[in-house]
């Protein structure tokens, strides 16, 4: 039987199905500050939808399982229910601030947390996407201060970054491919048999922490620079009046040409993480330049796509001031509930500064909470809604749009606008 005892500090959308896999083979602990999540938890269900319920049911204990070594979940907020573990793995949010400056707050704090808790001969490992040296210079120094305890003698560390993707079904994060690194050579064997134990995809282990934080962020980087390639490309053909997806997928006929499609890029991910990466360029006195064009450049397409649907109305005798837009999803990305930095919002809030009147209809965000983080209220069904609209706008791909029927929603003379390029017919699309 396994020696490990782990607990997982937060249980959001990395941190849960990491648990529940862990689970099925180790005694785990879930802790997270949010006891509202706790509970949610303990009565068997998941609102980021991460986990089917019966998932987490077959998993869940109704005590800490370390005494006895056996496996299963116990999810708590309480520290007493995880100071007898001796692998942590830590999958707290790194956001930005207002800034766009990397904030370091829930990693300092969870940290403080394990500290309080972490006795000799523990791994603690961190999940979280940050940029290379967040670990050993920032994390570590809070472990040891508060234990008391010498890194690499008495506690060790590992770094493992999370690459699951929300709302996919397919890759979920047994099936993904796992980066693991330890502080030592030995602890690295150690925490990559460990990952190794539970994901069939396999793992890599990686020669340094450092290494595996910067892998991480440059994967997510290379995404958000690539879709800033063909945003940019969308807004050069469109003055041209060609039709980029048509363009894209005839170079995509090459067996080289990356498919990428323009969007919107929002989410705690591919929109943050380069601002990690760029932040610790500038600290050693490098300024980055393409990464951070292509922030700026995907950060400025909600507003590109509220000024094409209303150059699309006026190009159409539809009266702009006072009109009405159905706006499809709210969500950052598709058939997902995650509602955070979303650049939905961007469209939306552009539409109304048009003095447009916007309804966002959303199968998949809860209203309340798109209310208490945007101030925008949304309809999650759109059954009974027999208002028609001047345009309506497609910005979220979610399953639900395909089979809806738009021209029950339509005017005479009305615009449909296509972000995602998925409608069979549309005035314009990105
Ligand atoms: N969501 C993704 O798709 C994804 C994918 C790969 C990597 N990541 C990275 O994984 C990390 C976690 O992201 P997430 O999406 O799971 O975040 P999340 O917001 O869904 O969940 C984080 C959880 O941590 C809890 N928490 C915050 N501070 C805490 C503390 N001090 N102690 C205990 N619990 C605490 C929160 O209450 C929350 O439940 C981030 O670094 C993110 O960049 C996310």
């Amino acid at each position: 039987m396994s020696t490990h005892k782990i607990a997982i500090i937060g249980l959001g959308y990395v941190g849960l199905p990491l648990a529940r896999l862990f689970a099925t083979k180790y005694p785990v602990v879930g802790f997270d500050i949010n006891q509202k999540r706790i509970e949610e938890l303990n009565q068997g269900s998941d609102h980021t939808l991460e986990l089917e319920d019966e998932v987490l049911q077959a998993v869940l204990v109704k005590e800490v399982p370390f005494g006895d070594s056996v496996h299963g979940l116990y999810c708590s907020s309480n520290l007493d229910d995880i100071k007898d573990a001796n692998v942590y793995v830590i999958t707290v949010p790194t956001p930005v601030d207002k800034h766009n400056r990397p904030d370091l707050t829930p990693l300092y704090k969870s940290s403080e947390t394990v500290g309080k808790v972490l006795s000799k001969g523990d791994i603690v490992i961190y999940e979280s996407t940050v940029y290379p040296g967040v670990t050993e210079d920032e994390c570590i120094p809070v472990l040891e201060k508060i234990s008391g305890l010498k890194f690499n003698e008495d506690f060790y560390a590992g770094y493992s970054p999370e690459r699951i993707n929300p709302g996919d079904k397919e890759h979920t994060v047994e099936k993904i491919l796992k980066v693991t690194s330890g502080s030592t050579p030995e602890i690295g064997t150690v925490v990559n048999d460990l990952y190794k134990s539970v994901i069939t995809a396999g793992t890599h282990l990686a020669p340094t922490i450092k290494v595996a934080e910067a892998a991480k962020v440059i994967e997510n980087s290379q995404r958000d620079i690539n879709i800033a390639f063909v945003n940019e490309l969308a807004k050069i053909f469109n003055l041209l009046e060609i039709d980029t997806h048509a363009v894209l997928e005839a170079a995509g006929t090459k067996w080289n040409f990356l498919p990428f499609k323009p969007g919107l890029v929002g989410g705690h991910c591919i929109g943050v993480d380069p601002y990690y990466l760029a932040q610790k360029a500038q600290e050693k006195g490098y300024h980055p330049e393409i990464i951070l064009a292509g922030r700026r450049l995907n950060d400025s397409m909600g507003q590109y796509v509220a000024s094409q649907v209303v150059k699309t109305m006026i190009k159409k005798n539809i009266k702009v001031n006072g009109g009405k837009v159905l706006n499809l999803g709210i969500t950052f990305k598709e058939n997902c509930p995650d509602v955070r930095n979303t650049k939905a919002v961007d469209v939306i809030k552009a539409l109304e500064d048009y003095s447009l009147e916007v309804t966002t209809y959303d199968p998949w965000a809860n209203e309340g909470e798109v209310e208490h983080e945007y101030g925008i209220n949304s309809i999650s069904t759109i059954d009974g809604v027999v208002e028609k609209y001047d345009a309506i706008v497609l910005t979220v791909a979610h399953k639900e749009f395909l089979d809806l029927d738009l021209t029950q929603f339509l005017k005479e003379n009305s615009v449909i606008y296509d972000v995602k390029g998925i409608l069979e017919e549309c005035d314009s699309r990105l």
